[in-house]
């Protein structure tokens, strides 16, 4: 049954009222999200739901995972709005904590993820990102101690350096995948498509019209290297700047070195303007 999702923004009464759901041995999956709820957040929450009983989603635009010049100051915030989202769902408590709580004066450890975190993707080109998500993700899955955690494909390299910290050090919670949902011509939801003007939006799915056209050529057996030049050109035409389109390992995300045996996942990220959408597909 629907109910209201009780708010929390101090750790005690975090971990006082996951400790009552253990004290009754029941199940807690924990959906880590930076708010602006779109229908993939909510999806992974229907997900959640599915897997355990109860179900913690945070809310916490982390600044770790930002460089000076990406849009931390502007990311979209409506803590209304995501509460009215919620509401709807079997979501139980809201985890929000504020900046001074996750990083207090004085606050000095890292987790700096290697492995698929440093595989020339989404690190060529936003350097810190990824040990800000692993050092939140890590305090998260701390705070929480859920017995799983929710991530989106969406986000596929965060999805694998995230399974790999968790594997990595030990940390006893089962790290569960999502697909990623998409608007009805194939763009990906993603809070930054609020960016786009109306003209963009119309070139937006592009993007993944062509992951998708690349991925069946694949599939055919057709060459990783003229797909590729081929999808990058696609991309291109239609007035994206292109940042990158890769085929990878799909566990490891190395460059794939038997693509007949290997199974493939095509990630890309590009540029509309000011904005930056990435995606991916398996193949
Ligand atoms: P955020 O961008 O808010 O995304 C939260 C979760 O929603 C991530 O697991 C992301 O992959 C997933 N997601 C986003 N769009 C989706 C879509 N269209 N379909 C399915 N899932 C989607 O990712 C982050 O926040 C942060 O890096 C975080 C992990 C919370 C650490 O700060």
């Amino acid at each position: 049954m629907a109910q209201q999702p009780h708010l929390i923004d101090t750790l005690d009464a975090l971990r006082e009222a996951i400790a009552r759901y253990r004290r009754v041995d029941e199940t807690v999956a924990l959906v880590p999200t930076m708010g602006a709820l779109h229908k993939g957040h909510l999806a992974l929450v229907q997900l959640a739901a599915r897997e355990a009983q109860h179900v913690v989603v945070s809310i916490f635009v982390n600044p770790a995972q930002f460089s000076p010049s990406e849009d931390f100051a502007s990311y979209p915030r409506d803590m209304p709005a995501d509460l009215a989202a919620l509401a709807g769902l079997k979501t139980d408590l809201i985890w929000a904590p504020n900046v001074a709580l996750m990083y207090p004066t004085g606050f000095a450890t890292q987790v700096i993820p290697t492995g698929a975190a440093t595989v020339g993707l989404e690190d060529a080109f936003r350097p810190h990102f990824f040990t800000g998500v692993a050092t939140v993700v890590t305090k998260l899955l701390l705070q929480c101690l859920p017995d799983m955690a929710v991530f989106g494909e969406k986000d596929y390299q965060q999805l694998k350096v995230v399974e790999q910290i968790v594997r990595d050090l030990d940390i006893p919670v089962r790290i569960v995948g999502g697909s990623t949902v998409r608007a009805a011509d194939g763009l990906a939801l993603s809070s930054r498509n609020a960016y786009l003007s109306a003209e963009q939006r119309q070139v937006a799915p592009t993007l993944h019209r062509v992951l998708a056209l690349c991925g069946e050529k694949l599939a055919a057996g057709h060459s990783v290297g003229t797909v590729l030049a081929e999808g990058r050109e696609a991309i291109g035409r239609v007035g994206f700047e292109l940042d990158y389109l890769e085929a990878r390992h799909a566990e490891t995300l190395l460059p794939i070195a038997d693509p007949a045996r290997e199974s493939i996942r095509l990630l890309a990220a590009a540029r509309l303007g000011a904005t930056r959408l990435i995606d991916n597909v398996g193949v």
